[in-house]
């Protein structure tokens, strides 16, 4: 599990691990299987509530911090000149990871709470609170706006089979941006896909495995699957063995074109 997406002088793991619902002692246990797994890209967010756990399962590793790429992100209602510090504030005392690695505005809020927050996100990289900024969720003139103000790095988009990201895509490549894909297994839904489980037996992998393979061999590009199980988290992380053709590729991305 060692492949890395490059974006400048940034090594980001191309595999990460989604936390969200995962909670407590169990969710803990998930998060550590899968550092012993490999996972090294580990997103979470003040919604989800478990960032303290998180950081746990990263202390508890044993690993060098410098290893890790931890992403949290901070809930809209928070962009205001009140509330953002403190809650960032937050989440490095619940994380106990000394630094974020790339701090995210969620979702968008309405432009000026959004200049704000992203005035505010300057600030937090020269407090040295995190390495990297970025937005989540935003359509392409509010990025565009946001890269107006602060240095993003990422924007997190729900990116699966079924959601056509082309425009993003091309807008991402052109900027040398990272796009980290959320939901990117739908939930589940991609293993019931007749389509998706044909492709994935003539190349004698699950369709899990075979969706985020399709993601890997895409610029630029970061899945970030949830999995409870440590046998979900096992197979999700092999997906370095085996090359998807192009064909195969463009059958992959016309799931979501035809809708
Ligand atoms: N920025 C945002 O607004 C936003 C929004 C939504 C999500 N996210 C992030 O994206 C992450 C992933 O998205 P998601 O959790 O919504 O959905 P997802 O990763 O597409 O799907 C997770 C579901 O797929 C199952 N699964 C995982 N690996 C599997 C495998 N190999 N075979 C069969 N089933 C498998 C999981 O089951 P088990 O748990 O039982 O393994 C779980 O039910 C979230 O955890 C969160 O970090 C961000």
């Amino acid at each position: 599990m060692d492949n890395s997406i490059e974006i400048g002088k940034e090594k980001v793991p191309a595999l990460g691990l989604g936390t969200y619902q995962l909670m407590g002692k169990s969710g803990e246990q998930s998060v550590s299987d899968a550092i012993r797994i490999g996972y090294r890209h580990l997103d979470t967010a003040q919604y989800y509530r478990n960032e303290e756990m998180v950081g746990n399962a990263v202390r508890q590793s044993g690993k060098d911090r410098k290893e890790f790429f931890i992403t949290t992100k901070i809930w809209p209602t928070d962009f205001t000149k009140r509330s953002f510090m403190p809650k960032v504030e937050q989440s490095l005392r619940e994380l106990n990871a000394g630094y974020i690695d790339l701090l995210l505005l969620h979702w968008p809020a309405d432009d000026n709470a959004n200049d704000l927050a992203c005035d505010l996100l300057n600030e937090c990289i020269h407090k040295g609170y995190t390495r990297l900024v970025g937005v989540s969720n935003f359509g392409i003139p509010q990025l565009k706006r946001a890269r107006q103000r602060m240095p993003v790095f990422c924007n997190q988009v729900e990116y699966n089979p079924y959601v056509d990201q082309t425009e993003m895509l091309e807008y991402i490549h052109d900027n040398n941006l990272l796009m980290t894909a959320y939901t990117p297994l739908a939930r589940g839904r991609v293993n019931k896909d007749s389509a998706l489980v044909e492709l994935a037996g003539k190349y004698e992998k699950s369709v899990s495995q075979l969706v985020l393979r399709w993601f890997i061999q895409q610029k630029n590009v970061s899945p970030i699957p949830k999995a409870g199980s440590e046998k979900h988290l096992l197979e999700n992380s092999q997906v370095f063995d085996f090359i998807i053709t192009d064909s195969d590729m463009h059958t992959i991305f016309n799931l979501a074109i035809k809708k």
